[in-house]
């Protein structure tokens, strides 16, 4: 075997190495694995939040806005879109976006027929509306998704018809308010039914910064890691060199003194463990050997 080869030191150090690739291995994969999932969460959580808030801004607009203006609905001219929730939600988000730390957050209803084209959705939103109306019981897709701006974590949920109130004005357009034909139009927005999935609510927040934090984390422990492994191999360096390698050195040229004749030669044995006793006995048997050899001499 190779190994029987090596030197003790060498032994120590290569052992020592394999265990702390392996354990380096193992130890940054799982750290990864916990530290990405955590950011993950987080992100999700913060998406969570802000689909929820923008729901909470639809039903207030539904349910306690829309009563006041109803009439005025009719009567004036100019349309007002305060009553309308879709309305709502995306000018609470615009504000939200105007601080520095939400400016890479965006909202949409992206709609296959919107009345407001702005609001119609592209070709990826388009086919999660598809995937919403075909699946049922998908209630929420998630995932990440690389936009010019950087890469972001997504939340859609589908937008569904529930109520008849909303058909007033998104069934045909001679339901709909005078004033809503005059500001939109009657080519859009319209033909939707009850319980149909039209749009999908979906909220992007900024994943990078994140995922990045992440990623720093993990180099830092595995640097202090690295430092710890490093400050381990020199102590045992150290120790092997003081306590074994460089006394069975000394103990080897004793040896070889004795043996060719130089009584004078001493086994060192200043520690008192296994080497130290090993010294002591070395010791002891060149007096046996002194001792036996004066007899010889004697008897000659
Ligand atoms: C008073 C008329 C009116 C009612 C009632 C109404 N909407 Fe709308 N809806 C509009 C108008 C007008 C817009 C375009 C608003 C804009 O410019 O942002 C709109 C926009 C939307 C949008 C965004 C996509 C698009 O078409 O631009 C969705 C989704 C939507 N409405 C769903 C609903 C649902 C669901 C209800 C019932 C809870 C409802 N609406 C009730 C008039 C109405």
């Amino acid at each position: 075997m190779l190994i029987k080869n090596l030197k003790l030191e060498s032994k120590f150090n290569t052992f020592l190495l394999i265990i702390f690739v392996i354990g380096m291995f193992l130890t940054s994969s799982l750290l990864y694995q916990v530290l990405e999932q955590n950011a993950k969460a987080e992100i999700a959580d913060r998406a969570q939040l802000i689909m929820q808030t923008m729901n909470s801004v639809r039903d207030y607009t539904t349910n306690n806005i829309q009563p006041l203006l109803n009439d005025r609905l009719e009567t004036e001219a100019a349309f007002i879109p305060e009553t309308v929730p879709a309305f709502s939600a995306t000018e609470v988000f615009q504000r939200l976006r105007k601080n520095e730390a939400y400016r890479s957050f965006f909202y949409k209803e992206a709609t296959l027929n919107p009345t407001n084209l702005r609001d119609k959705g592209d070709s990826f939103e388009t086919t999660l509306v598809e995937k919403f109306r075909n699946e049922a019981a998908v209630k929420e897709l998630s995932g990440f998704r690389d936009l010019p701006g950087g890469k972001v974590f997504y939340v859609a949920r589908p937008l569904t018809v529930k109520k008849d109130s909303c058909l007033r004005c998104h069934s045909t357009p001679d339901r709909a308010p005078k004033s809503q034909i005059a500001t939109y139009g009657s080519d859009n927005g319209f033909g939707w039914k009850l319980n149909e999935i039209i749009a999908t609510q979906i909220i992007s927040v900024p994943a990078a910064e994140i995922l990045d934090n992440a990623q720093d984390a993990l180099k830092i422990v595995m640097a202090v890691l690295l430092a710890v492994f490093g400050a381990i191999l020199l102590a045992i360096n150290y120790l092997l060199r003081r306590t074994v390698i460089q006394p069975i050195k000394d103990m080897v040229k004793t040896a070889e003194a004795v043996s060719l004749g130089d009584m004078d030669a001493e086994f060192q044995h200043q520690s008192q463990d296994e080497v130290g006793l090993l010294a002591a006995a070395f010791g002891r048997m060149k007096s046996s050997l002194q001792i036996s050899m004066n007899l010889l001499k004697q008897l000659e």
